[in-house]
Parts: C-alpha cells; sequence; structure tokens
C-alpha cells in the first residue's frame, strides 16, 4: 500500500515535459529552439518537499481534487475549469498556437471507499512512515487513479509556476466514473471538440518480458441473459427435461465451444513481432516468421488463460438462477463475453445463438459494446509517438514499447466520436512509481514541440 507515492507524482511532470523529446524521433519533426527552451523534468529539493507535503495534504481529505493545491491552475487566465455533472472536471488549457490540434489526458477523480482495516496507518492520515507516505488514493494497485489525477495536475501545477506557456492546447478531463466520462464527451461533442488523441489511464495488457504495452485498442462487452421457461411440475412425475437442464446443456455447449481465434486480425501479432528480438532462441526466430508459424504461436497463445483472451472473444458463466425445491418454470444465466477488437457484438450475437442451437432457449441482451477501434501507431500517430519516447527516455530499462489490446474496459469508450486515437498507458505499471508527475511535466512540453504529423488516414 501507498508505496512510491511521492515518486508517481513525477511520473505525470515528465509526461507534461517529456513531449520534446519526441521531436527528435522518427516521424515527427521538431524544431531546434524548442528543445533549447525546454523545463527541465528534474526537481529541486525545494520542489520534492512542496510536493511531497502536498500530496501528504492530499491524502488527508479523502479526495485528491482539491482547489487549494495547485492554486496557479486554478488563476491562470488560460486555463477553463468546469465542473461537469456535479463530480466531474474538465480543464481547458488553450495554447498559443491554435493552428496545433488539441489533445486530452485524462484520470478519475473518485477514490474508492476505504475500509478501516488493513492499513498499518489511518486511511486518510498522510503519515510518512519507513520513508514512504500511506494513504487512501497513495500509489496502490486498486487506486492509483486518483494519484495520477493529482499527479497531472501537479505537473501543470510547477510549469506554470516556471512561466511556461503550452503552445498546444490540452484539456485535462478528471471523470467520476462512467457517469462522468459520458457527461464530460457529450458537452465536447456539442462543442464541436475533435482531439489529436486521448491518453487514459490504463495498461496495454500482460507484460511477458521488459516491454511496455500502450493500448490502442480495447475489448468489447456483451452481457447476455440466457432463459429458459417451462410449464411447472410436480417433481413426482417429473417431465423428460426441466428448464435447468435445458439451460445446463446449453451453457455447456457454449464452454465447449470456444469463439474463434483471431490470432492475426488485432494487435497482438504486430505486438509479438515487435517483441521478437527481445527473446532467446528460437522463439525469436519463432516469433519473427508468423507468416510460417502463426498456427503453431497462435495454438501456444491459448494455453494459458491470460494470453488466451488476447487472440479470441472470452466467455464467462457469471449468474446461473434456477429452482426452489419444485420443477422451476424458469432458469436463467448470465454470461459476459469479452469481445475481440476483431469482432462485433452482432458477430458475436450470431455465433452464440448457433452455438446454443435450441430454440427454448430466449437471448436478452443486458448490456453490449462493440470494441473499440483500434488506435493509430505509426509514425504519423502523434500521441502514440509521444508515449513511446517518453517512456524510453524515463523507463531506459523498457527495452521495447509496443502496441497491445487492454484487456477490460476503460472509460475511454466514452470518448470515441472525439478522436481516432485513445491510448492507455498506467506509468505506475512501470514498477518504481517515480515518476507521474516527470512524465506529465515532459509530456505537455513535448507535445508543443512538434509539428502536427500529416494527418492520418482515419483521421476525423
Ligand atoms: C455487465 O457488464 C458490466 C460492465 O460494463 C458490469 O459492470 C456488470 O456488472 C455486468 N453484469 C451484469 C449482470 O449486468
Ligand atoms: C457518437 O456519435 C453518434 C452520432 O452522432 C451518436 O449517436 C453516439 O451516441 C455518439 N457516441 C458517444 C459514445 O458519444
Amino acid at each position: 500500500m501507498a508505496r512510491h507515492g511521492v515518486y508517481v507524482l513525477g511520473v505525470a511532470a515528465v509526461l507534461l515535459l517529456g513531449i520534446s523529446t519526441v521531436s527528435r524521433s522518427k516521424g515527427l519533426k521538431g524544431r531546434e529552439h524548442q528543445r533549447a527552451s525546454q523545463i527541465p523534468s528534474q526537481f529541486s529539493p525545494g520542489e520534492r518537499f512542496a510536493m511531497k507535503e502536498a500530496l501528504k495534504g492530499a491524502i488527508r481529505i479523502p479526495t485528491v481534487f482539491c482547489q487549494q493545491f495547485f492554486p496557479t491552475v486554478f488563476k491562470t487566465s488560460f486555463i477553463q475549469h468546469e465542473v461537469v455533472g456535479e463530480y466531474s472536471h474538465l480543464l481547458t488549457v488553450r495554447g498559443s498556437d491554435p493552428s496545433l490540434h488539441p489533445y486530452m489526458l485524462m484520470a478519475h477523480s473518485d477514490v474508492v471507499p476505504a475500509p478501516d482495516e488493513g492499513w498499518e496507518v489511518p486511511p486518510f492520515s498522510g503519515l510518512e512512515h519507513d520513508g514512504f507516505i500511506h494513504g487512501q488514493g497513495t500509489l496502490d494497485n486498486k487506486n492509483s487513479d486518483g494519484l495520477k489525477c493529482f499527479a497531472i495536475l501537479q505537473a501543470l501545477e510547477l510549469l506554470l509556476k516556471r512561466n511556461y506557456i503550452p503552445r498546444r492546447s490540452f484539456s485535462i478531463a478528471l471523470g467520476h466514473g462512467h457517469n462522468g466520462a459520458q457527461k464530460i464527451s457529450a458537452l465536447l461533442q456539442t462543442r464541436g471538440v475533435k482531439l489529436a488523441f486521448i491518453v487514459d489511464e490504463k495498461s496495454g495488457g500482460p507484460s511477458l518480458i521488459l516491454s511496455y504495452r500502450i493500448a490502442g485498442s480495447e475489448k468489447g462487452l456483451i452481457n447476455l441473459s440466457l432463459q429458459v421457461n417451462m410449464t411447472p411440475g410436480h417433481s413426482s412425475a417429473p417431465p423428460k427435461e426441466t428448464s435447468i437442464s435445458i439451460l445446463a446443456a446449453a451453457v455447456s455447449r457454449l464452454e465447449q465451444t470456444p469463439m474463434l481465434n483471431m490470432f492475426g486480425s488485432g494487435p497482438s501479432k504486430m505486438t509479438l513481432q515487435e517483441l521478437a528480438h527481445e527473446f532467446p532462441f528460437p522463439a525469436n526466430i519463432i516469433l519473427s516468421n508468423l507468416w510460417l508459424f502463426g498456427p503453431l504461436v497462435s495454438r501456444f497463445m491459448e494455453r494459458s488463460y491470460i494470453t488466451n483472451t488476447l487472440v479470441r472473444t472470452t466467455m464467462a458463466l457469471i449468474m446461473f438462477n434456477a429452482g426452489v425445491n419444485v420443477i422451476p418454470p424458469v432458469a436463467q444465466a448470465i454470461i459476459n463475453m469479452q469481445i475481440h477488437p476483431a469482432q462485433t457484438v452482432q458477430e458475436v450475437l450470431d455465433l452464440i445463438k448457433n452455438i446454443v442451437a435450441d430454440s427454448r432457449v430466449q437471448f436478452h441482451v443486458l448490456n453490449a459494446f462493440d470494441p473499440l477501434p483500434v488506435s493509430p501507431s505509426d509514425h504519423q500517430a502523434l500521441g502514440y509517438q509521444l508515449l513511446h519516447q517518453i517512456i524510453q527516455s524515463i523507463f531506459p530499462e523498457v527495452s521495447t514499447v509496443v502496441p497491445g489490446i487492454c484487456i477490460g474496459n476503460t472509460d475511454s469508450r466514452h470518448y470515441a466520436n472525439l478522436t481516432t486515437g485513445i491510448y492507455r498507458f498506467n506509468p505506475l505499471y512501470l514498477g518504481t512509481g517515480l515518476n507521474s508527475r516527470k512524465i506529465s511535466v515532459q509530456f505537455i512540453q513535448n507535445a508543443d514541440a512538434d509539428q502536427e504529423p500529416a494527418p492520418h488516414r482515419h483521421e476525423l
């Protein structure tokens, strides 16, 4: 719990600062003078102390979003602050160059409720103990979001204090759950906003080696109810089949018939090819010759349930309700499907109905959404290239940065109408928390240093 809290803030700052390094990358042409004027992402002892104190202060109150910690952000004339749908916050930073396509950083301002047990120090104390700052919202797998939100704001605060004026406009969306993200997105859509890219929390899938996935896609979802209705009967004169057995057979058929292995039609094939050189012989040869070894690799990926989720639409039976001591009239099961980016909700529903092949089973979609389109990761993809460069400059131990799929769903799908480039990126995922602030500081500056890449084919 609460490890490395103060460091995490660093990542955000580097993110904001980091974008000028990208100017040296292929594909994005930077300008010399921009590099020279860059504000370093190293922090002085005084700044470190101030950031640490602010973090401790923020932990003491059960929300990380508090204007008092970011006085400069909230009094800067070119930053507009709006409260959206009561709990979400949208900050719009107007850059000096309106010709540059704006971008957005997303974080979550809601901190999950803290149970009192399980803490070495009280959750909202912000106490320093063994060199770590403890508290709800500090770095922890469960609730790193609040801290990231804090890190972005602190990075911005730091840049503004050093008189930095961004060239490229950007917004910071601090959403409160799905609802907040929906409302912010709807607001931006009514304003006709189009974004060059969005950076969201979450990482791009499980790590095999020291590589980093920037998730440029995420799976879709269906919660599907399967129901069988029969006339009720008495168990002394049982019918041949009951609603329970019909439904159980249907569910069993689904479990025995996995969805198609989609290896090769999604980002995972490219991910493996780019990682090939990281593996020892013979895996490197196999992975760099997927035209030949593709079928072998795809079967290998099916064997672990983690890599299996990368190659196909998965199914999990999550609820089964039937029977109260008589032959039940109704049996209902709910399955949850996570849809591979190369399939759609409709395709998966059709497949399910074909596999069940029993007209006594009725289907009701409880909720569903298609996978998000795969965001570009080529040399023209500004958001991807910026993240790529920053990860490599801040984490030299990370040898490879590749596109991946986000397993599970994020709030970013609510923003799909605003941009073609949504990248899920989690600096905390990289182990040492140093650096949320640092990353944000570098990111904002690097985004300024770059010229607009040539319009992408899928550009809105
Ligand atoms: C269905 O999907 C959502 C994810 O969007 C999940 O939160 C919800 O609990 C699921 N289950 C049911 C029974 O709807
Ligand atoms: C995206 O735009 C379409 C067409 O205007 C609209 O129907 C849809 O609800 C929008 N989706 C989101 C998630 O805002």
